[in-house]
């Protein structure tokens, strides 16, 4: 989409933005990868479970996601009856990417024995291909749920599914996609920047490869992180994620230093998530304003993902029983 700026000039964003969302009954949701300024006008900020609980959960005629597409189609899924809006329709995800629809459901069916465990980093297709959605939050819950000798498909992060793995002791045949913002931290900067600063924890998203996780001292979602860098005692904290979290975190707690990971040269501009950064005030506004872009998904689609999505949220919940699974 592209937003005429100029015709924006002299505009005060964040009071139209402020009435805009009175008007509308809109609620205005963020995930912590937004710029600060978005993070900072948002009625919630958090991870991708707790803003799939919000969206389900929300009295507002509007949704205005401010974070990625399947993010905000989560919300229309779980929310139909809603207009949910993206500032910017491009906002995607190399998750999503890295598995076409066509390609999960050929997969499944050469394994048909398996169960889809998905990441809910994918699109609403490969949701409705898939038995049980989980987010980095909810994951490690969720598959404790699943009985030992149920076989697995994990995608389409193999590094959250080879976390669980590891950690769990389970085989799972993994997707081989990854984000491309995790991908890109450095171990031999990280070390560097370790020697640098010994007594500083370092907290990893489970999407980083193993070589950055095996360094963490927490590994966890987004809100993971943030409770991780309240709880623990040291000043100094190294943040192996996307660096637009550490804005909540000095909000949090202005008296720690937080720094991010560094990429392959130390001091590049790779751990900002491209698709998250498409998001500017200037674009909400128009979404607000026009009520557009909408996400509109087909009834049917719509529903069929529900179910994988469903279950989620109630097994992240404790509801549902442990043998209440089965291959599709
Ligand atoms: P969280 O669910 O931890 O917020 O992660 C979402 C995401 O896209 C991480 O890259
Ligand atoms: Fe996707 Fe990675 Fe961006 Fe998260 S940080 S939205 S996984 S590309």
């Amino acid at each position: 989409m592209t937003v005429q700026t100029a015709s924006l000039a002299g505009l005060d964003l964040r009071a139209e933005i402020d009435r805009l969302r009175k008007e509308k009954n809109a609620v205005i949701l963020a995930h912590y990868y937004q710029r600060p300024e978005i993070q900072d006008l948002a009625d919630y900020i958090g991870d991708s479970l707790e803003l799939s609980r919000k969206a389900a959960a929300s009295d507002a005629d509007v949704i205005a996601f401010c974070g990625v597409k399947f993010m905000a189609e989560t919300a229309k899924i779980l929310a139909p009856e809603k207009t949910v809006i993206l500032p910017d329709v491009n906002a995607g995800c190399s998750l999503e990417d890295s598995c076409p629809p066509e390609k999960f459901a050929a997969f499944r069916k050469a394994h048909p024995d398996h169960i889809a465990l998905t990441y809910i980093n994918c699109s609403t297709e490969v949701k409705a291909l898939s038995d049980i959605i989980v987010t980095s939050s909810s994951a490690e819950t969720i598959l404790q749920q699943i009985p030992r000798e149920q076989k697995i498909i994990f995608g389409p992060d193999r590094h959250l599914g080879g976390y669980l793995s590891r950690k769990f002791d389970r085989e799972m045949l993994l997707w081989p996609g990854v984000c491309i913002v995790h991908e890109a931290f450095s171990e031999t900067e990280l070390l560097k920047l370790k020697a640098q600063h010994p007594g500083a924890p370092i907290a990893a998203h489970p999407e980083c490869p193993p070589a950055i996780v095996d360094h963490a001292d927490y590994v966890g979602s987004t809100s993971g992180i943030l409770n991780y860098a309240k709880a623990t005692d040291a000043d100094t904290l190294i943040v192996a994620t996307e660096p637009h979290i550490i804005h909540q975190m000095q909000l949090a707690m202005p008296g720690k230093t937080f720094i991010g990971a560094p990429g392959a040269d130390g001091n590049c501009n790779c751990n900002v998530c491209p698709y998250m950064a498409l998001n500017t005030l200037e674009k909400l506004y128009v979404a607000l304003r026009d009520l557009t872009p909408r996400v509109e998904i087909e009834e049917g689609l719509r529903l069929r993902a529900k179910r994988s999505l469903d279950r989620m949220l109630e097994m992240a919940s404790g509801t549902v029983g442990k043998g209440d699974l089965g291959a599709r």
